[in-house]
Formats: structure tokens, sequence, C-alpha cells
């Protein structure tokens, strides 16, 4: 309320110095009227945020510029790094730097300028109602948790965890079985008989399945790790066909003998139902002959 008070009263002040400045010149003045008048608004408008700061000292929006153009130089940088490195994932691995870097703007916007005690905060964070760049920040910071990154980077986001450089390697060693495997007899069967692939990687696959487990334990995991392990789980059991059927077999015979005895536990049950309700039957019988003699008087009077 206050700063519209204020607003309409510098228009109002710089309107009227230039209708009296004009006013010499003779009557052509009024055309000239509706231009000026949005000029002094967009003058009252521009010194308003220095004005409602009036104990701090005020700042030039100029001075801002660069770091908005920081901004919008490490946000286009860490927008392609990302969509570069989603598939396969390699976010946390790849982009880290990147996020530091707009990391390292989003901080200087909050600190005091060189010779100034103001931030461009207020200026280029709280300005307006949609905030382009707290939105745009607060996206990365988002999918950046989402992804869990910071599980498989060092402290600082100075680099990458030796468990998840230990695990990317072996994962390496394991799709390179599987490609000289795959390449060694260019066509065995035609169908492709991959249980070469099995006996050969069987080794590198536990490797990489146990390394997972031990991150998983002491929650190493980001996204790329989740989503190598996925992958290569997919391509193991699916692709390759190497899971052991043994165990797809103890669940099924397990579903099979509980149908199995199915009937017995309906007809036992029924059984026994009928047992129970032959007692009600009868006992009823005793109790409602009882009850009669007892209500006899009640139903006379
Ligand atoms: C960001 O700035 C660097 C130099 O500081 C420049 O090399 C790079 O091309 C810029 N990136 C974009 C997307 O403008
Ligand atoms: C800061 O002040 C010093 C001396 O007072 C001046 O030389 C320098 O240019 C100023 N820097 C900025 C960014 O205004
Ligand atoms: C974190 O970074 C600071 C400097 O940015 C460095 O002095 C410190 O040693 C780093 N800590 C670790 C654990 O890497
Ligand atoms: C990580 O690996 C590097 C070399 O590969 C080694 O120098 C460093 O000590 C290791 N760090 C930890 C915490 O194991
Ligand atoms: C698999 O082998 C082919 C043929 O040698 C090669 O071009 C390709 O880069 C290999 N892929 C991997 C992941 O090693
Ligand atoms: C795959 O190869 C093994 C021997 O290496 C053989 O016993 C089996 O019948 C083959 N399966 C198919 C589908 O070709
Ligand atoms: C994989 O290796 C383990 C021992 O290292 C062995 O028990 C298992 O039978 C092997 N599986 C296949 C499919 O070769
Ligand atoms: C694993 O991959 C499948 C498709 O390949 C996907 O639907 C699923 O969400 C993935 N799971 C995780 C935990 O990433
Ligand atoms: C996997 O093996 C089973 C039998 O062991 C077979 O019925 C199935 O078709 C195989 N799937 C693929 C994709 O090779």
């Amino acid at each position: 309320m206050m700063r519209f008070l204020v607003l309409l009263v510098l228009a109002g002040l710089c309107v009227g110095t230039e209708w009296q400045l004009d006013d010499p010149q003779g009557e052509a003045g009024d055309s000239d009227l509706i231009p000026k008048a949005l000029w002094a608004e967009q003058l009252s408008l521009s010194l308003l945020p220095a004005y409602s700061l009036a104990s701090a000292p005020s700042l030039d929006p100029t001075q801002c510029l660069p770091l908005l153009h920081e901004f919008a130089n490490s946000s286009a940088t860490l927008s392609s790094c990302l969509v570069s490195m989603a598939r396969p994932v390699r976010l946390c691995q790849h982009c880290y730097k990147e996020y530091v870097q707009l990391k390292a703007t989003m901080d200087k916007i909050g600190r005091p300028l060189q010779n100034s005690t103001v931030s461009c905060s207020t200026i280029l964070l709280q300005s307006d109602r949609v905030q382009v760049i707290v939105e745009l920040s607060d996206f990365f910071d988002d999918l950046w948790s989402n992804s869990k990154c910071e599980n498989c980077l060092q402290k600082n986001s100075t680099g990458v965890l030796n468990s998840t450089s230990e695990f990317m390697e072996a994962f390496d060693s394991l799709i390179q079985c599987f490609n000289s495997t795959m390449k060694e007899p260019p066509a065995p069967s035609q169908q492709g008989n991959f249980s070469r692939v099995c006996q050969n990687c069987n080794g590198s696959y536990r490797h990489l399945n146990n390394l997972y487990n031990n991150m998983e334990h002491s929650n190493a995991l980001c996204i790329d790790i989740e989503d190598v392990m996925n992958s290569t789980r997919t391509l193991w059991s699916k692709t390759f066909n190497c899971t052991l059927p043994c165990t797809d077999t103890v669940p099924v015979i397990a579903v099979s003998a509980f149908i199995l005895f199915l009937p017995v536990v309906f007809y036992l049950s029924s059984f026994l139902h009928s047992e129970q309700k032959k007692r009600k039957l009868i006992l009823p019988k005793r109790f409602k002959s009882n009850a009669n003699v007892a209500n006899l008087p009640d139903k006379h009077n």
C-alpha cells in the first residue's frame, strides 16, 4: 500500500513538472503528454526499489547484469549436460562440475556486491511474481536430490567416489565380456545360444552384483549406479536368459500345493461348520421353550 502511494506521488510529481515545462511552448505540448506520462511512470518504477530500501545503500540494477548473464550461462551448460547424460544415465558422474558452478552463481547472487553492502538477490530473485531464476534453481536442486547424486560424490562434490568408479570399471569389464563372447562365433546357431555368455561372464556378473549389494548397505547408490544395475540385470535374465530355472520352480510348487489342498480345506471347514449349525439348531429349541414359558405371563398381560 505504501509503495503504491509513493508511486502515485512520484508519478504525479514528474507529470506535473513536465506539464509545467511544456506549457510555455504552447498547446502542441498536449500531444506529448501520454508518452511523457509513461516515461515518468517507468522512471518512478525504476526508482522504487531504491526508495523502499531507504536505509540501505541503493543499487544500480545494471550492476547485477553480469550475474544474470552468468546464471544464464551456467544454467544452460548444466541443462545441456543433464540432457545429454540422460540415457544411459550418467548425470552424477559427468555433470557435478556444472552443478557446482550453478550453485556458486546462486551464492554470488546472494552475496553483497564488491563496493556495496547490498546483494543482487532483491533485484534478481524477488522483484516479480514468476521469479524465473528461483524456479530454475529449485528445479535443478530437485533433480539433483531425486537422483541422489551426493551418494556417489565426494563430500565437496569435488570428485566421484572410489566406490562409484570401481563399480563403473566392473561394469565396463562385464560389457567387454559380453561383447567378446558374443563376437567369438559369428553365428553359432540362428536362435542365439547364450549359455556361453552365462558361463564366461558368470564371475564378472557376480562381482558386479556383490559390489552393488555392498554399496546398497553403505548407502552409496545414486541414479547412475541404479540404472546400470537395473539394465544389467534385465540383460542377464531376459536377453541372455542366464537366471537358473530352479529359482522359478519353488514358488510354482508352493502355489500348486496350496491349490491342491484347497478342496480338502473346503470340505473340512464345511463339515465343521455344519456340525456347529446342528448344535445351534438344537440348542435354541430348549431355550425357546424356556423363554416362552417365562414370557407367557407378560404376553397375557
Ligand atoms: C559460458 O561462458 C564460457 C566462458 O566463460 C563460454 O566458453 C561458454 O560458451 C558459455 N556458455 C554458454 C552456453 O553461453
Ligand atoms: C570499488 O571501489 C574501488 C575504489 O573505491 C574502485 O577502484 C573499484 O572500481 C570499485 N569497484 C566497483 C565494481 O565499483
Ligand atoms: C573441500 O573444499 C575445500 C575448498 O573448496 C578444501 O579446502 C577442502 O579440503 C575440501 N574438503 C575435502 C574433504 O575434500
Ligand atoms: C581412491 O583411489 C585413489 C587411487 O585410485 C587412491 O589414491 C585413494 O586413496 C582412494 N581413496 C580412498 C578413500 O580409498
Ligand atoms: C563391442 O564390440 C564392437 C566390435 O568390436 C565395438 O565396436 C564396440 O565398441 C564394443 N562395445 C563395447 C561396449 O565395448
Ligand atoms: C547351447 O549350447 C550348449 C552347449 O554349448 C548345448 O548343449 C545347447 O543345446 C545349446 N542350446 C541351443 C538352444 O542351441
Ligand atoms: C557361476 O559360478 C558359480 C561359482 O563361481 C557356480 O556355482 C555356478 O554354477 C556358475 N553358474 C553358471 C551358470 O555357470
Ligand atoms: C528398471 O528398468 C525398468 C525398465 O527397463 C523400469 O521400468 C524400472 O523403473 C527400472 N527400475 C529402476 C529402479 O530404475
Ligand atoms: C529362456 O529359456 C527358456 C528355457 O530355459 C526358454 O523357454 C525361453 O524361450 C528362453 N528365452 C529366451 C528369450 O531365450
